[in-house]
Formats: C-alpha cells, structure tokens, sequence
C-alpha cells in the first residue's frame, strides 16, 4: 500500500512510530505514491536471502577452512580445483550474486532512510548501483571464462601453479 503523508501527523512524533501508522514525518517521505509492492518484495528478499546466505556462507567457510589443511591449502591451484566442478562454480556465482544483490538492497535502505536531498539520494544510488552491477558481471565472467591450466608464451604448463590435474590434460 502506498504510504502518505498524514495531515494529522504529530510531529516529532513521540518515540518511533510502528510501521504504517501513517503518522510519517514528512521528511522521511521519498515517493508520494507507489502502486508496486516492491518495498514489500524488496523486505521478503532480505529475509530470504539471508537465510539462504548462512548456509552458503558457512558451507563455503568450512570447506576452505576447516577440511583437508585447511588455510594453508588455499591458493591458485586450490580454486582452481574447485572451480573445475560446476557444483562449486554454481555456488560461488549464487553466494556472489545473493550477497550483492543483498547488499546493495541494504544500502538502498540505508541511502533512503539517512540522505535527506533528493538528489544526494539519487546520486548515491546511482554510485551503488553501477558498482554492484560491475562487481556481478565481472565475478560472473570470472567464474565462468576461469582459465585453471596457465601456460607460458611456449605452450608449457607453469610449473607450482597449474593443478594437477591439468598435466593430464
Ligand atoms: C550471513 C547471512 C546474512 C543474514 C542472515 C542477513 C540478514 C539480514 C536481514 C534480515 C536484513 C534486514 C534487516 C532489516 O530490514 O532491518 C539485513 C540487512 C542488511 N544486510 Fe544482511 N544478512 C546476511 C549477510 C549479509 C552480507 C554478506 C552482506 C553484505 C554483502 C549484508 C549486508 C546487509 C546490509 C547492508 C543490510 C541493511 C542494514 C540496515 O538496513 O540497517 N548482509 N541482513
């Protein structure tokens, strides 16, 4: 439901007002009307995604951290061994891209709820949203055009940083 300025709004209100009692300082206001329920799909997202990051978030931590050697064993051949299995690519890409979009629909909130100039406002979001949507193409294109088995200008494997698997190859 669209949110509006009430004419009976007391203000400063008395503490925090709940959620849709219409009694809004007008300054908080930042559209006069929305027909979309976006800010409502926008709230399930959050709840969502958070729960889905937790055991995105801990599964990953725990496979790089805790199994095999643990920190030590983390380097170029160690992502490159993960990524060559599309079960890790497939989760790496929905942690980068559930976080981004998380995150920056968190900021959303934020920028909203502190600049108060319109045009601060759209400024900042402008500055959020081109980031984020650099950091998901190119995480994407990295995940997927990834090149595990580096060679030198002779065509030779370099040696200490191929994984193994690619002497197979
Ligand atoms: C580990 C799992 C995570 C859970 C369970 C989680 C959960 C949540 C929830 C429920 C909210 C909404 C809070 C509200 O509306 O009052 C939220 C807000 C937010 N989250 Fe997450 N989140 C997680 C990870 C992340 C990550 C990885 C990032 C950054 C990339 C992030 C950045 C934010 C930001 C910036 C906000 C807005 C904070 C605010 O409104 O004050 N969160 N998170």
């Amino acid at each position: 439901m669209a949110t509006q300025a009430n004419p009976e709004a007391v203000l400063p209100a008395q503490g925090i007002e709940a959620p849709r009692s219409g009694r809004i300082d007008p300054k908080y206001l930042r559209s006069r009307t929305s027909r979309s329920n976006f800010e409502m799909m926008a709230w399930v997202f959050m709840r969502v995604s958070g729960a889905a990051l937790v055991v995105l978030i801990f599964v990953h931590l725990w496979v790089n951290l805790m199994v095999g050697d643990g920190i030590h064993q983390i380097d170029f051949s160690f992502v490159a061994g993960k990524w060559a299995n599309p079960v890790w690519q497939f989760w790496d890409l929905t942690m980068l891209w559930l976080a981004m979009l998380h995150g920056t629909n968190g900021m959303r909130t934020i920028i909203n709820d502190y600049a108060e100039k319109d045009s601060t406002r759209a400024w900042l979001k402008a500055i959020l949203y081109l980031s984020a949507a650099v950091i998901i193409i190119l995480g994407t294109m990295v995940i997927f055009t990834f090149e595990p088995c580096l060679t030198d200008e002779a065509g030779n494997l370099l040696e200490g940083v191929a994984p193994e698997f690619c002497h197979g190859v």
